[in-house]
């Protein structure tokens, strides 16, 4: 638990930095790594961002694997996560482009885009680690309430509660939030080596308290966590508030 949100995501991006130099120097494979989208990471990417520019850390060696994107906005739509990445992050630092990995939500097969986006963790060796955040009603990625606990990625509808949850960035206008996404599922969040969650904000502090405090429950799908070898959460002291 962390006073603040600045101080928050300094700690995360230097955890994260550590982690990619750790990998670098032993110098076997490419470190993997899983990304969120939302604005619960926006100052962890800044600060990577900062830690790079400083030439603390490199992406050279890095391969990244995104958690979701929406169905059926196009790739430089301000909204589509494919542009919240690009913006925030990857334009910013030397990642290879052919190293970055965001589900296609406009690919005419969605079912085959999944399924082969996992395959294409599996082939990176798998994920080192999983960055994420969480919706207000507990969910991680687009694993909406209700969702199965060893799901895969997969097309999701997203939740009246997510939608407008998710408005704000559409003008608040919850017709022009998109009504699908793909989403890796719980499980791929799981099988990752290590999985980290970024709390922050009173608007979290029930879904805390739910997640961590509470049994592990597919209505509560960040509570799955709690199974997890290696798992942490990293958050500020509003969002700790209900614990
Ligand atoms: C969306 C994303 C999630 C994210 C959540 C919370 O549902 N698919 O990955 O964790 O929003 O977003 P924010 O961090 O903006 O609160």
């Amino acid at each position: 638990i962390y006073n603040d949100y600045d101080h928050l995501s300094q700690w995360v991006a230097h955890y994260v930095a550590r982690k990619i130099n750790q990998a670098e120097k032993k110098g076997d494979k490419p470190f993997v790594l899983g990304l969120p989208t939302g604005s619960s990471p926006i100052g962890t990417y800044q600060e990577l961002v900062k830690l790079y520019q400083a030439g603390k850390v490199s992406f050279k060696n890095v391969i990244t694997f995104n958690m979701d994107e929406y169905v059926g906005i196009p790739e430089d739509h301000p909204q589509s996560y494919h542009f919240f990445m690009w913006d925030n992050l990857f334009k910013h630092i030397d990642i290879p482009k052919e190293n970055v990995n965001i589900l296609n939500g406009n690919a005419t097969d969605l079912e085959k885009e999944c399924c082969d986006y996992e395959q294409r963790i599996k082939d990176a060796g798998g994920i080192d680690l999983f960055l994420g955040g969480i919706g207000p009603d507990g969910h991680i990625a687009f694993n909406e309430p209700g969702s199965s606990l060893s799901s895969k990625t997969r097309i999701k509808t997203l939740t009246y509660d997510t939608i407008v949850a998710n408005s704000r960035f559409f003008d608040n206008d919850v017709n022009k939030v998109p009504k699908m996404a793909l989403t890796v599922g719980v499980g791929t969040v799981m099988a990752a080596h290590e999985v980290l969650i970024i709390v922050n904000g009173y608007k979290k502090a029930r879904a805390l308290q739910k997640v961590v405090e509470e049994g592990v429950n597919h209505m509560w799908t960040v509570s799955m966590l709690q199974m997890h070898r290696h798992g942490i959460i990293c958050c500020d002291e509003e969002a700790s508030m209900e614990l």
